[in-house]
């Protein structure tokens, strides 16, 4: 079988870990061609890290050069790169899920244009009873995320109110409110909010909850949702990245295991 041609777009704690993948774990299934970065030094630090022959390019040409695109960057691009997808027909995996929040049409016209877009599940568990429910009705989508201090630390909701987490001595509820409100907030934090949100009722419904202690060393996230099916709860608890700890790293594997399932013609789980 011909191998895919992998793109990624930002080449930081995810990217890295995709592109190591491509050389290990799939490289019997996908080629990864090109890389690109805003920030030209982990470009070339990833190119040197993976080796073999995978080119750096600008986001355009990286588009239309790969079969499936991996957007890794920043809520600010997702949108705009699965727009640019979208116009010429690429596969393409979103990992910044909170810039999609608002332009939902995007993924009706992906759907209609036939282009595939696969959002991972990230660092949380629970989307497929999610999904089952949501052929019923749902009443209520619950999210409590549980991170350490550094893990927040610089989030635009944090700032706005004047909170130093790093001074805060117990365990404290930081924000409370919309999946909406939450992703705005805290960008790079609370993804999972917003596949929560696309995969359930929507991130007006979508509730969050963020907590942080001094004493926590893992980001927790727990999922309640109620509805017509009972009540599902679910309880992840992800060492976070070491070069990310905002990332968590279930959410590169759930990313690795996406583009492994694009490969497979047979899916285990919704
Ligand atoms: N879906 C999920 O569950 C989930 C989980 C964790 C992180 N994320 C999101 O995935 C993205 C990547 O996470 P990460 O931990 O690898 O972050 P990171 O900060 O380690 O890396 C991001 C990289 O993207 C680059 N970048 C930023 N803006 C860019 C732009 N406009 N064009 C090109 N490159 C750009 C940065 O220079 C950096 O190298 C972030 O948006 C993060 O919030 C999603």
């Amino acid at each position: 079988m011909k191998k895919l041609k992998i793109g990624i777009i930002g080449c930081g704690t995810i990217g890295r870990e995709i592109a190591l993948a491509c050389r290990k774990k799939l490289s019997g299934k996908l080629d990864l061609a090109a890389v690109c970065d805003a920030d030209r030094h982990k470009v070339t630090a990833l190119k040197e890290t993976v080796g073999g022959r995978v080119r750096i390019l600008d986001m355009d040409p990286l588009i239309k050069a790969v079969d499936i695109v991996v957007e890794a960057a920043s809520a600010k691009i997702s949108a705009s790169v699965l727009e640019r997808c979208i116009d010429i027909r690429k596969s393409v995996v979103i990992m910044s899920v909170g810039g999609l929040l608002g332009k939902e049409a995007l993924l009706k016209k992906a759907a209609s244009k036939g282009v595939k877009v696969y959002i991972p599940s990230g660092a949380i568990c629970g989307l497929d009873g999610l999904k089952s429910a949501s052929a019923g009705k749902i009443d209520s989508v619950t999210l409590t995320t549980r991170k350490p201090p550094r893990g927040l630390q610089g989030a635009p909701y944090l700032v706005k109110k004047g909170i130093d987490v790093s001074k805060i001595k117990e365990e404290t509820v930081v924000f409370q409110g919309s999946a909406e409100d939450a992703v705005k907030g805290f960008p790079q934090n609370v993804n999972v909010a917003a596949v929560l949100s696309l995969a359930g009722i929507g991130a007006k419904k979508t509730r969050v909850r963020i907590v942080t202690s001094p004493g926590y060393t893992k980001n927790i996230h727990e999922i309640e949702i109620a509805g017509d099916c009972g009540r599902i709860m679910t309880r992840t608890e992800n060492v976070p990245s070491k070069t990310n700890p905002k990332t968590s790293a279930l959410a590169f594997l759930s990313a690795i295991a996406t583009l492994e399932g694009a490969t497979k013609s047979v899916r285990i789980g919704t």
